[in-house]
């Protein structure tokens, strides 16, 4: 429903426009003078007014500046005597969004208002789309607050940024964040999780590819990069990516430019990148294993995301909010459980937290939710391997420990637990296939 106000010192011809955009189910209101005018602008909200320009005392111009100075200004559609064309060039300066001429037919009003209405509907609907995919996020710690403070900032420009922070700390969802805060939330966003594919499909998938460029395309694919036009691609997991293709990447990253696998002309797209990753970059290019040039490129805002364990005040909120999510009231989480979640250390971050909640509603049934519920299954592995030579324990019983701590530490993450523990990704498989099935967490992929 459209609120109009409809603004003419000729009564007669107020009454005919008023009662001829009624028909089109729009709700009218009529001044009979600027001054009128202005005190129903104050009084209520209108989403559209049409006035006519030339009226004695408070003239059209004046009723225009004063709907555009509301704080939700309605747009303005002047009426002005054919004679006067400058004044409508003036209304339009002004801030006026259309003007008809007099004599003007009704049907040609009308039709603008139409028009009007139609974009207007349109933004509205956008606006709500955009405020539904805004994640919500939990962020009543000093340190999330600082993080979340900084991604609105950034999120209002088209700098590249950097999100570090370790798995499950809630990278995605800032990064979804920045792109529906931005200026390009009605653009596309392209999430891409460079650890996922191997080397070539993901250049193949990344840059898009020709027909038989390589062994496998079978057609032509336009690939992400194209796919992010005027909105924003996000890189997820980007310490992973191979030297060859950060090669790549930092080539389009230079000026967003590529070429497609076999295809001979360059592309330009107009992309916002975001990248993310729970590996020390730093550290990599340190090692040499990530290059320093495009670590620059990609870290020209960086925004570190703590651990849980460093923002113990989210513990609970996220919590509550996990459990409404599922229609359950606060009290569903009883405080003997309150006081264990928010003594855990929660190396899988808010991700372990979700999944710790999930298994306790499942454990609890109808019952409120207690400590035992949401003992989270690795909590008390934080032992000395001093206080592991007990009675009956073994080497092998030690190197399944420290599997499932370095598992723990790394939130699931095995490239990381390999690393932590010294051995290949290789290795640390075949190791943990040599424990399976004695007890013990199943750790999450990835
Ligand atoms: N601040 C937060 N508020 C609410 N939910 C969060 C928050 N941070 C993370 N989550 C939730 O935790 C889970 C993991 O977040 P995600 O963004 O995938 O982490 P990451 O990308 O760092 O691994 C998701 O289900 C996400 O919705
Ligand atoms: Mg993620």
């Amino acid at each position: 429903m459209t609120r109009i106000l409809v603004v003419d010192d000729e009564p007669k011809l107020g009454k005919l426009v008023a009662e001829m955009l009624e028909l089109d189910g729009h709700e009218l209101e009529r001044a009979t003078s600027g001054r009128d005018a202005l005190v129903r602008l104050a009084a209520s909200r209108f989403d559209l007014v049409v006035t006519d320009l030339r009226m004695p005392d408070v003239d059209g111009l004046a009723v225009l500046r004063a709907a555009r100075a509301l704080p939700q200004p309605p747009d303005v559609i002047v009426m002005t005597a054919y004679a006067s064309a400058e004044s409508a060039v003036e209304a339009m300066k002004a801030g006026a969004v259309d003007y008809v001429t007099k004599p003007f037919s009704m049907d040609e009003l009308r039709l603008r208002v139409r028009r009007l209405v139609s974009q207007r509907g349109a933004e509205a609907r956008e606006a709500r789309l955009v405020a539904r995919l805004t994640p919500e996020l939990v962020a009543e710690s000093p340190a999330m607050r600082a993080a979340l403070q900084a991604a609105r900032q950034v999120a209002a420009t088209d700098a590249t940024v950097l999100l570090l922070g370790e798995s499950g700390t809630g990278k995605s969802q800032l990064a979804r964040f920045i792109h529906y805060q931005g200026r390009r939330a009605a653009g596309p966003l392209v999430e891409v999780h460079c650890a996922a594919l191997p080397e070539t499909l993901l250049e193949g998938e990344l840059f898009g590819h020709e027909k038989g460029a390589f062994t496998g395309a079978i057609q032509r694919k336009a690939g992400h990069l194209a796919a992010a036009d005027r909105g924003t691609l996000f890189l997820d997991e980007i310490g992973e990516i191979t030297q060859p293709t950060q090669v790549k990447l930092l080539r389009f990253l230079q000026d967003r430019r590529f070429v497609p696998l076999g295809a001979t002309e360059e592309r330009t797209v107009d992309v916002r990148v975001v990248s993310a990753t729970n590996r020390d970059l730093a550290g990599a290019v340190a090692e040499g294993a990530f290059r320093e040039d495009l670590f620059y490129r990609l870290n020209v805002f960086a925004i570190a995301v703590p651990p849980l364990r460093d923002r113990r005040e989210d513990v609970l909120p996220l919590a509550e909010r996990f459990l409404a999510a599922r229609g359950l009231p606060p009290e569903k989480l009883g405080p003997s459980a309150r006081e264990r979640l928010v003594q855990h250390r929660w190396p899988g971050n808010v991700r372990e937290l979700e999944n710790v909640l999930e298994r306790a509603l499942i454990l609890a049934g109808e019952d409120e939710l207690r400590a035992e519920h949401v003992a989270p299954g690795t909590a008390q592995r934080a032992r000395r391997v001093g206080d592991l030579l007990v009675e009956g324990f073994s080497l092998d019983a030690l190197e399944r420990e420290l599997l499932h701590a370095a598992l723990e530490r790394a939130g699931g993450n095995k490239t990381h637990a390999a690393r932590m523990l010294g051995v290949s990704r290789r290795r640390l498989y075949s190791l943990l296939a040599s424990h399976e099935g004695e007890g013990g967490p199943e750790p999450d992929a990835p």
